[in-house]
Parts: structure tokens; C-alpha cells; sequence
């Protein structure tokens, strides 16, 4: 008789496919009862796939680390289902901006810092008194963080360092062996995390770029955007790495459309062979023979960019090719999420001659070998 996904020490992943136009409440009651149990669960949120334990659970949580190879010192998301759950997670009632900006994005893929409540352990937090709070939107995540009762810590569902999961293939690539469940519910709707802010009284600060832009937030009544997040003094979130999002193969970032190949000698670029240059369909340049353009998405639809961004690096990276070169955007709203990533993906170095990109190729396809 079959009894719902069961946990074995069977190699295979433990899939289960849920609709989120249906849910399967007996599918969603069995992946709730084993974040109860402190089994690691893998589900679809609006933004990315996150690798789910209960956040109350510290044995839990340390499979977490564990299993994405994350270090202590990065701290967890706590995913709540409605403002009750989230005083359950922080010290006193929630603060006026930090109200009004969950009235104006939750649930939704907004996260903000707030003072950590005494229920959330230290592990959660890597030691912070501050804990970071997050509301999802997607069916399957809301009905299962309800069902289970619990908030659910949910780091990204991909190995540290790695793309982050948009498709349940991908939390199976990275992670199957290690998620007691993993719930299939096709692509996500945003396809960037959630955008990360803290706040001082009614000064927000962006310490993500994410699903929301800063142009939303600057739109809520109440606050006031204190630090956008671009200048190079800004603060980011512990963990938020230099390198990270990061495709296997070495790969460059340069500024948006900056160079001109058509007349770079091709001697600068000479040593580059076998290069794939990720952009976009409406300015796509002329590259050197050896290389091959792959588009990111058009320009002129940047939220269909964000949705497909970690898909088609995913997709590009198990091409053969030396390097990889990403484009940014230089695009405002989203286009902030995506150079963020990208620039990231490339471990924060960005070319913005030929000279520059030839050598920042050199350097990365030498690091890799
Ligand atoms: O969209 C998302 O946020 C996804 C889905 C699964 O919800 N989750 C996600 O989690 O992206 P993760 O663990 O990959 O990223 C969490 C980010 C990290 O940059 C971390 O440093 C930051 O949130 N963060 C967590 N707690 C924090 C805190 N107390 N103060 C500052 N940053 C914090
Ligand atoms: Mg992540």
C-alpha cells in the first residue's frame, strides 16, 4: 500500500510533484509532518527552491550547513505564513516600517533583518541578536509553512556557491541525495531571490538585490530608502560572497556592451578560444571567430531575464567552452538583481575593455585549472 513518500536510505531522490494550482493536501500534510520530524525538505518558493527544516530544530538545522557545505558563519531565512508566525520569530511586535513594508510585499519576496526572537536558535543566525524574515507567496510553500505549524528555515536548495535551484531537476542535481523530500512544482515565478533589507527606524537598507526592486520599496509610504545597496561602501549580508551563484566553468563578467571586437585585434583575445559570450538578443555583438553567443533573454523583457537568469546559466555551463563571459544589463529595477548575480557569478571581477576581459580569462581559466 502506498502511504505518501516514505524516507528510506534509498540513493534515489524521494520526489513528490505538487500542483500549485491543486494542492495535494494528503502530499502537503506528509512533507509538513517531516519538517515536524526534522527531516530536510525541499519545496518551491516564488523566487527559488529552498532546502526547508524546522527552524526551532538545531539538529535540523545543522543538516542544513551540512548538506549545502555552507558555513556557519552564513545566516538562515525563517519562512513564516502570516504576521502571527512572525512574532513568534522576533523580539516584540513587529516595528511601523517594517509593517508597512509587509503590508505593501508579504507574502512575497521581500526578507527583512529584525530582532531576533528567544525561539529562534543562534544557529539560525550564525550568533546575530537579528533574524531575517520572509513570507513566501507560492501555494505549495504558504500551505505547506501552514500545515506544518513551524517556521521553516529555507536556504537556497543548490550547493553553496552554486546557481541556485528554479526547477526541482536542479535541487536534484545539487542536493538529491541529502533531501529526505523533494516537492516538484516546475519552474519559479521570479527566478532571483528575495530581496534582503534592514532597517533603522523608517531607513531601509538594501542588503540584497532581489525579486523586489529598490524602485518598489522607494514606493511605500512610512520608509525611506537610506542605502540602495550600489554604492562600494554598502553593506551585504554575511555570506552574500564575492564569488557565488557560480557557474563550474570559469567565467568573466564584463559591463554592459562595452567592448568593441569588431575592432579588437584578435591578438588580445587571441588565447581565448572556445569562449561563450552570455547576453542579450538585442545587442549582440560581434565576437571573435572562436567564440559562440548564447542570449540570456532580450533586454526589452528584463523580468523574463530574471526568470530565466539561473536556468540558462545552468544550461550554458554544461556546454564545453573555456570560459564563460556574462554581460551585465547596466538596466535599472531587476536589471540591479541580475548584474548583482552576474558579477557575482564571476567572482566580482568585471572587465570593461578587451585588454581587461583577455586578461581576466587568462586569469580565471588558470585559476581553474
Ligand atoms: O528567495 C530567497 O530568499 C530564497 C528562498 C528559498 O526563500 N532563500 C535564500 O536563502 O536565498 P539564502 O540562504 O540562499 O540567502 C539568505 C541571505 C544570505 O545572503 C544571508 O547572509 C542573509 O540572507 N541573511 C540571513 N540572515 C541574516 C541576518 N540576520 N542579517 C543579515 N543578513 C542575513
Ligand atoms: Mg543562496
Amino acid at each position: 500500500m502506498f502511504n505518501g513518500p516514505t524516507v528510506t536510505t534509498d540513493p534515489r531522490p524521494n520526489v513528490v510533484a505538487i500542483s500549485p494550482l491543486q494542492l495535494d493536501a494528503d502530499l502537503i500534510g506528509t512533507a509538513a509532518q517531516a519538517l515536524r520530524d526534522g527531516l530536510l525538505v525541499a519545496f518551491p518558493t516564488e523566487t527559488v527552491y529552498g532546502l526547508g527544516c524546522n527552524a526551532l530544530d538545531e539538529t535540523a538545522i545543522a543538516k542544513v550547513f551540512a548538506a549545502k557545505g555552507r558555513p556557519s558563519s552564513d545566516p538562515l531565512i525563517v519562512h513564516v505564513d502570516g504576521l502571527p508566525m512572525v512574532e513568534s520569530v522576533i523580539e516584540g511586535p513587529l516595528p511601523p516600517a517594517a509593517k508597512a513594508l509587509a503590508d505593501a510585499f508579504w507574502p512575497g519576496p521581500l526578507t527583512m533583518i529584525l530582532p531576533r526572537g528567544q525561539a529562534v536558535p543562534l544557529a539560525v543566525t550564525s550568533g546575530l541578536e537579528s533574524v531575517a524574515v520572509r513570507c513566501p507567496s507560492h501555494p505549495v510553500a504558504a500551505a505547506l509553512i501552514h500545515e506544518a505549524g513551524i517556521p521553516i528555515t529555507a536556504p537556497s536548495a543548490n550547493r553553496f556557491n552554486h546557481i541556485s535551484p528554479t526547477s526541482a531537476q536542479h535541487v536534484i542535481a545539487d542536493l538529491g541525495h541529502v533531501c529526505d523530500i523533494i516537492i516538484d512544482s516546475g519552474r519559479t515565478d521570479h527566478g532571483l531571490e528575495s530581496t534582503v533589507v534592514t532597517l533603522d527606524g523608517a531607513d531601509v537598507t538594501v542588503l540584497r538585490h532581489g525579486a523586489i526592486t529598490v524602485e518598489q520599496l522607494a514606493g511605500v509610504e512610512g520608509i525611506r530608502i537610506a542605502d540602495d545597496g550600489t554604492s562600494v561602501d554598502s553593506p551585504a549580508s554575511p555570506g552574500h560572497e564575492k564569488r557565488h551563484y557560480s557557474p563550474s566553468t570559469p567565467t568573466v563578467a564584463v559591463r554592459g556592451n562595452s567592448i568593441d571586437f569588431a575592432s579588437t585585434s584578435g591578438l588580445e583575445l587571441g588565447a581565448a578560444t572556445s569562449v561563450i559570450y552570455a547576453g542579450y538578443s538585442d545587442r549582440e555583438p560581434e565576437l571573435p571567430s572562436t567564440w559562440r553567443f548564447e542570449p540570456l533573454g532580450s533586454l526589452a523583457e528584463i523580468e523574463a531575464v530574471g526568470h530565466d537568469l539561473y536556468f540558462e546559466l545552468r544550461r550554458i555551463d554544461v556546454l564545453t567552452a573555456a570560459a564563460i563571459v556574462v554581460e551585465l544589463t547596466g538596466a535599472p529595477g531587476l536589471g540591479r538583481a541580475i548584474d548583482d548575480r552576474l558579477t557575482r557569478a564571476a567572482g566580482s571581477t568585471i572587465a570593461s575593455t578587451s585588454a581587461e576581459l583577455a586578461k581576466a580569462i587568462t586569469e580565471a581559466t588558470a585559476a581553474h585549472d
